[in-house]
């Protein structure tokens, strides 16, 4: 399977690479700076140099053509409102055009859940993530791809359990981005699970065990 990222470099996206190399099959996708494609290729990832925001829906496609399926797990990080509408809320449905012009169906999106953090009282940057993220979910749900919608929920650099707890509507906890990598990964190997949205936190399921839970049943 040859997958390409977008949000490569960062705290899932360098995590779903590395376990697709292990698993010897292709990731790549696209970084910002040179030294992130060195990083990556001490991996065994082959990375390319792109911005989203600078590329054409053109030039998006040419780059991810002869891939099987996209993932996108990018994310402004706080870079204020601008960057936020323009990559977590616009990005999605831009790359979702570009995997249409290149040929490619399956679509995994890593969002959040909307409710993320409501009881702290967050500020007007954080709403506004929020807010944009489910355009962004709003966006791919209307094309006619074969998509599926990740929400995990707060994340940690804590050592992955490889256990978690999945499905169509989950208590908003914590996970481990080690946790989160894998369980897209396993997606990716589920093509069964198409046009639909998961929650994920921690838990004690074994990963496999918990994305074969939400296959559809066959009567
Ligand atoms: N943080 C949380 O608690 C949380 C909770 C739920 C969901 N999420 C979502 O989970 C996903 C992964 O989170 P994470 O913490 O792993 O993200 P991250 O470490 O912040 O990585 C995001 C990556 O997106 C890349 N990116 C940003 N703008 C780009 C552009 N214009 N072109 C190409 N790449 C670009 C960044 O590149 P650079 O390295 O060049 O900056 C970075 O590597 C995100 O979509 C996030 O919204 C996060």
């Amino acid at each position: 399977m040859k997958v390409f990222i977008v949000g490569m470099a960062g705290g899932v996206g360098r995590r779903v690479a590395r376990m697709l190399a292990e698993r010897r099959e292709e990731a790549t996708g696209l970084v910002r700076r040179q030294e992130q494609v060195d990083a990556l290729a001490g991996q065994g990832v082959s990375a390319r140099l792109g911005d989203m925001l600078a590329m054409s829906v053109e030039e998006l496609a040419e780059a991810m053509r002869g891939a099987d399926v996209f993932v996108f797990t990018a994310g402004a990080g706080g870079g204020g409102l601008e960057a936020t509408t323009a990559i977590d809320g616009d990005g999605p449905g831009k790359l979702a055009q570009a995997a249409a012009l290149a040929g490619i169906r399956r679509f995994l999106l890593v969002s959040v859940f909307p409710e993320a953090w409501r009881e702290r009282h967050m500020n007007e940057d954080f709403e506004h993530y929020i807010q944009e993220k489910k355009r962004a979910e709003i966006a791919l749900v209307a094309t006619d791809l074969d998509w599926v919608i990740l929400r995990p929920s707060a994340l940690s650099d804590d050592p992955g359990t490889g256990r978690v707890d999945l499905g169509l509507a989950k208590v908003h906890r914590e996970i481990t981005r080690d946790d989160v990598a894998a369980t897209v990964v396993e997606l990716l190997h589920a093509p069964e699970i198409s046009r639909t949205i998961l929650e994920v936190t921690g838990g004690a399921v074994p990963i496999e065990e918990a994305v074969s839970a939400m296959k559809p049943r066959v009567s």
